[in-house]
């Protein structure tokens, strides 16, 4: 499962000119889902551009309540209505910029699976806690406390987004080997807590300066697809990622 994150980016104009240049590149990706999060302002423009592609809806943030006096807020039903499947919930930028907390994440994830979406979970490190080997303590905190009370039927739809902080925007890539040991840790944590099929089911992906150059190599045995920021924003980078992970897949 290949994801666009385009972070704040991107008028309905400059969506609607994206798609225009990326539907044609991506007839058919064989055995690979996409899915685009644009700014909440371009989704019902998006979505509309998107219906029969079978390429996903999806939104970059969400409250946890229905409806109520929650300036500037945007609900799960909300996002339902204009056709999302997939909501990111945590993601480093939000922790960081807007103070999210594990409660508040967790509260999030039960509200978006009560809604019928699927969230895609975003956890992953510091560079200072990956010098001080703190990556598993970091990441097992973030994933216990975001699906604590949650049901196995809920967490089996997961998508998991490993997303080493230090590798977001920078350039700076997780080298497969990296990668691969997150979202094994990731995996091998769910199955603790929910039993083998369940963490089967859970989908992982690695986040953070993904590029057309080197998706291939990170879609690696517990890998199952990526979170593209930066390159998601070109059409011509974003198809090439997806035909990388075709190819990935295929020879897998
Ligand atoms: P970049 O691909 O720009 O590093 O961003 C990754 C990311 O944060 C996706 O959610």
């Amino acid at each position: 499962m290949i994801a666009a994150n385009w972070k704040m980016h991107k008028t309905v104009a400059e969506a609607r000119a994206f798609l225009e240049a990326f539907l044609p590149l991506v007839k058919n990706p064989q055995g690979v889902e996409i899915a685009i999060a644009p700014p909440f302002t371009a989704l019902p423009a998006v979505g509309e551009m998107l219906r029969g592609t079978g390429i996903a809806l999806g939104a970059q943030n969400v409250f946890y309540e229905p409806q109520g006096a929650y300036t500037g807020e945007i609900s799960p039903p909300m996002l339902k209505e204009l056709g999302c499947r997939y909501v990111i919930v945590g993601h480093s930028e939000r922790r960081q910029h807007f103070h999210e907390d594990d409660e508040t994440i967790r509260k999030k994830l039960k509200a978006v699976f009560e809604h019928g979406l699927v969230p895609i979970l975003c956890v992953g490190e510091t560079l200072e806690e990956r010098r001080a080997g703190q990556t598993e303590a970091v990441l097992e905190r973030q994933l216990r406390a975001a699906v604590e009370g949650l049901s196995a039927e809920f967490v089996g739809e997961l998508v998991i987004a490993y997303e080493p902080v230090w590798a977001i925007g920078t350039g700076e890539t997780a080298s497969p080997e990296d990668a691969e040991a997150g979202a094994r840790f990731l995996r091998s944590r769910i199955h603790k807590l929910y039993g083998e099929s369940i963490a089967e089911r859970v989908r992982v992906q690695y986040g953070g300066s993904v590029k057309p150059e080197n998706a291939r190599s990170l879609m690696t045995e517990n890998v199952d697809g990526a979170l593209v920021g930066g390159a998601s924003l070109d059409p011509e980078k974003f198809a090439a990622i997806v035909k990388e992970a075709a190819a990935a897949t295929s020879s897998a």
